[in-house]
């Protein structure tokens, strides 16, 4: 098999970029140039002083090391699909909001623009890879536009290698991944250029690591690997409830569930709820095709998952609004954390967008502090969430403020959103002299360490814990 010696990676955003940054700096020996439509986050990834359009922990370095080396990012998507090897397709499969399966299915437009765009510039043969998480045999339908659209002498091979990483971790989750999966057609030419992309990998991952499958149980894999990772979401937070009403505490059920060699300690943390581009897309996703080719029970089984979560963020805001002696009209909620999950500034489906929009329609007032969200993002998710509320009405109750301290200052009631570690750092008497009495903390996350918050005098609730009011 030839050696690929330039990749191109069609989406600069949280997936293709670090996934393509990474490849560079462990392959010296392959250019590797990824491209966007947006100009704005293309400039920021080549900007001078390295004011990257995403924060992802080690990236600035890895960014640092391979940016002007064999790591390129540019605009110029055509140019850079004509010169490739191999070409990655990392585009976003948000679910669709209108047509057919709106609500459930995936938005394919974007992976069927680049793809046509490939089929237009292409003069010779390329490996094309899905990197976008996309519903079962999405292959076959860039296999068609491709070959439909090709030049004479152009072959397209097309793999499926889903990206496991998780935001905050993603260069470690990149450096040594638990497994790389590449599907590919069993043909002589599809086991080929199968090869050619695990070679890639091997310049840094353990050829064990490597797992090579069928094209369509590659697909379908990321979507089930999400699809179970939430589903212990879902099913340690639908305990939380049963904890928080019989005197169990979550913390210790999942520690002695987890034990068990057979259910494991991972992924089971009791929360406000998850969130990320991710989970509720995919499971969503899963729920259409399951439904597309009529089976109805598998359909319920996991739209059961998404359920549990939107009960999970709506119980606990309920929990807030029952606490503070039923009402939080005009009073002041401190929520502390605004992105889905700590060491990422992304807040795509946060559970903090639920939980403050749940807080404005009972006309609270809001103060929000997160160490790495923009605040235009802020006011974007929002806006987003009630249409219906003008910029200015959503402004003239909701304050940004530059810490923990200031937001929580003059407040009723503080809620952990986000397990960002500088909450627990906090010095939590300092806050609590700053805040109306009774000071009320509501911990979505299991973060905080109740006893000593109780001696400085605050009242603590926490997910999944029994403690009724110190
Ligand atoms: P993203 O929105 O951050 O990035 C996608 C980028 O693609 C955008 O910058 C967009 O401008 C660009 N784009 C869209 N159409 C284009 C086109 N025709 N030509 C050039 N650029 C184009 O999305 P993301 O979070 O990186 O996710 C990408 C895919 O990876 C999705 O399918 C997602 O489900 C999957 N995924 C995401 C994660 C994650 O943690 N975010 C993890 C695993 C898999
Ligand atoms: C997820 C998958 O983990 C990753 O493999 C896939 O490639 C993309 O989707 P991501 O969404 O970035 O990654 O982060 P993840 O760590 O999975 O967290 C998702 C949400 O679940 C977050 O809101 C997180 O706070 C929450 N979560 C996670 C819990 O509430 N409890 C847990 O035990 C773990």
């Amino acid at each position: 098999v030839a050696p690929v010696k330039k990749i191109c990676c069609i989406g600069a955003g949280y997936v293709g970029g670090p996934t393509c940054a990474v490849i560079a700096l462990k392959c010296p020996q392959i250019e590797v140039t990824i491209v966007d439509l947006n100009k704005a986050r293309i400039d920021a990834w080549n900007s001078p002083d390295y004011q990257l359009p995403i924060y992802e922990p080690g990236l600035l370095e890895v960014v640092r090391q391979a940016r002007g080396r064999n790591l390129f990012f540019s605009t110029d998507v055509d140019a850079a699909i004509e010169a490739a090897d191999l070409i990655f397709v990392s585009v976003n499969t948000p679910t669709k909001k209108s047509g057919v399966g709106a609500g459930y299915a995936a938005d394919l437009a974007y992976v069927e623009s680049a793809t046509r765009r490939i089929a237009d510039v292409a003069t010779r043969s390329k490996i094309v890879v899905e990197k976008s998480t996309v519903p079962c045999r999405t292959a076959e339908s860039m296999r068609t536009i491709l070959e439909a659209n090709s030049k004479p002498n152009c072959r397209f091979d097309i793999l499926s290698n889903p990206e496991f990483l998780a935001e905050g971790t993603a260069i470690d989750d990149l450096f040594a991944p638990d497994r790389v999966l590449i599907g590919s057609l069993q043909t002589p030419e599809g086991v080929a250029a199968c090869e050619a992309l695990a070679s890639v990998y091997a310049n840094w991952v353990p050829r064990e690591r490597i797992l090579t499958v069928g094209l369509w149980s590659s697909e379908l894999s990321k979507l089930a690997a999400n699809a179970m990772l939430a589903q212990r979401i879902s099913s340690i937070n639908s305990l939380s409830a049963l904890c928080e009403n019989t005197g169990a505490n979550v913390e210790e059920l999942a520690h002695a569930m987890g034990r068990d060699t057979r259910i494991g300690p991972k992924f089971l943390r009791a929360s406000v709820g998850f969130g990320g581009s991710c989970f509720q897309k995919d499971i969503l996703n899963l729920v259409y095709i399951s439904e597309s080719v009529h089976l109805p029970e598998v359909a319920a089984y996991w739209r059961q998952v998404v359920e549990m979560n939107e009960y999970q963020k709506h119980r606990f805001a309920k929990t807030v609004v029952d606490t503070l002696f039923n009402t939080i009209t005009n009073k002041t909620i401190a929520v502390l954390g605004f992105a889905f999950k700590a060491d990422t500034g992304d807040t795509r489906e946060s559970p903090a967008i639920a939980l403050v929009r749940s807080f404005l329609l009972e006309s609270a007032k809001v103060t929000i502090y997160d160490p790495k969200v923009p605040h235009e993002q802020i006011w974007l998710d929002l806006s987003e969430t009630l249409p219906d509320w003008p910029i200015e009405k959503i402004q003239k109750s909701v304050t940004i403020a530059p810490s923990a301290l200031e937001a929580a200052k003059k407040s009723e009631a503080i809620v952990i959103a986000t397990e960002w570690k500088e909450f627990r750092e906090i010095d939590w008497k300092v806050i609590y002299d700053t805040m109306k009495k009774p000071a009320f903390v509501f911990d979505g996350r299991l973060i905080l360490d109740a006893p000593k918050l109780r001696e400085i005098g605050f009242r603590v609730k926490q997910i999944g814990r029994p403690e009724v009011l110190a």
